[in-house]
């Protein structure tokens, strides 16, 4: 503790951005690092040592596919030593059994896996891979056999939604322990596919009668996690759990973040892990600090009972929607900036949901810019 900033609670490793699979709701970047700006594995051990000094608990080894690095078994064996609890964020597609093998021996305590349809058509036209949806199956199915703790990850929008029942009953038939009922945030790629992936309301209002009834039917077997999305709700959520308060992103190249899509926003300079500790970014970075707490904040935020709640909401989707990170996040009805997302949303559920952006690197579709509606001063 420093002041009255508390440490982090997790490290995001985002270990590499490359990925078998080309999700058009990719949160990373739409400039992606190659392979040749990727840490080596000395300089993530270091990483991982720093967070465990800085008080953090629990290290997400994450990408990007992160199982394409040969040495996450080294990885997540340093995690381990350093006493930080290591949960696998995967995509499961190149898990075999002697990759898990070699996992659990190096200390592996927790794998999530995402899911793109319960429908393997469906699943791997959203995916952009033949015989993705199988692979993951197997992979699953692996984590179970090897008595690993399994949270399954649905990312929900336009073209699934229809499904959620499907895939509470795939995640049930898995064995896994937790469902995440994820719908889309509209960032980066998302952001550039969003007539493709909105939802409707009538969709939106299904499925949440859909989790509740399943959650109560379910109750001590699956835990399911559900958020209304950013472009329905009446409040935004606490992203992050607030700037700068509970987590801290490493990117492929080591630019320390945080939050997963910081790096689309202008005017900052985020330090590098080979610049300065995670202890010294986190407590003396100007990058953390900018939003951290309340003192930043615009009306309605600054005068708001929900201002240490929400923390204002999410400063990517204020940045993406109105051009200005410290404005109020445009998913509050409080906000200034409301319409801006209301007019998006009407005018995105009403038409065709047309094709697919898919996630490529080298390949980023257009400067995020060209998907903001600059606010009126
Ligand atoms: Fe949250 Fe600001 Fe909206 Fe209040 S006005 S609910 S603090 S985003
Ligand atoms: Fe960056 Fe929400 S994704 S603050």
């Amino acid at each position: 503790m420093s002041g009255d900033i508390a440490p982090p609670l997790a490290l995001l490793a985002e270990l590499t951005h490359r990925c078998p699979l080309r999700c058009p709701y990719c949160s990373n970047p739409l400039e992606l690092e190659r392979a040749s700006a990727e840490l080596d594995q000395a300089t993530w051990q270091r990483v991982l040592s720093e967070a465990a000094a800085l008080g953090t608990l629990q290290v997400h080894f994450s990408g990007g596919e992160p199982l394409v690095r040969r040495d996450l078994a080294a990885l997540v064996r340093h995690a381990g030593a350093v006493g930080l609890y290591s949960n696998l964020i995967t995509s499961g597609v190149l898990l075999d059994r002697a990759r898990l093998a070699e996992l659990v021996e190096a200390g592996l305590e927790h794998v999530q896996l995402s899911f793109q349809d319960s429908d393997a058509v469906s699943a791997d036209r959203i995916a952009g891979l033949a015989e993705a949806h199988v692979k993951k199956l197997a992979a699953a199915a692996l984590v179970r056999e090897a008595g690993l703790p399994l949270t399954v990850n649905a990312v929900m929008h336009r073209q699934n939604l229809e499904r959620l029942p499907e895939m509470i009953e795939l995640a049930l038939k898995l064995g896994a322990g937790r469902l995440e009922v994820a719908h889309v945030q509209y960032y980066g790629w998302a952001l550039a596919n969003r007539r493709a992936l909105l939802p409707t309301e009538a969709q939106l209002e299904r499925a949440t009668s859909v989790v509740a009834e399943a959650r109560v039917r379910l109750k001590g077997i699956l835990t399911i996690d559900y958020v209304v999305p950013d472009y329905y709700a009446r409040r935004p959520k606490a992203c992050m759990g607030g700037w700068g308060r509970q987590f801290l992103n490493v990117s492929p190249a080591g630019k320390v973040l945080p939050c997963h899509a910081a790096e689309s926003l202008p005017g900052f300079e985020f330090p590098s892990v080979h610049a300065a500790s995670l202890t010294e970014i986190w407590y003396r970075s100007e990058a953390f600090n900018r939003f951290r707490g309340t003192a930043w904040m615009p009306e309605p935020c600054h005068s708001c009972e929900r201002r240490e709640i929400d923390w204002g909401g999410c400063r990517c989707q204020a940045f993406a929607l109105t051009g200005d990170a410290a404005r109020t996040d445009p998913a509050c009805a409080l906000a200034p900036d409301r319409a801006l997302l209301d007019r998006l949303r009407e005018a995105d559920a009403a038409a065709p949901a047309g094709d697919f952006i898919y996630r490529q690197i080298g390949a980023a579709p257009a400067p995020a810019g060209r998907y903001f509606l600059a606010h009126s001063p």
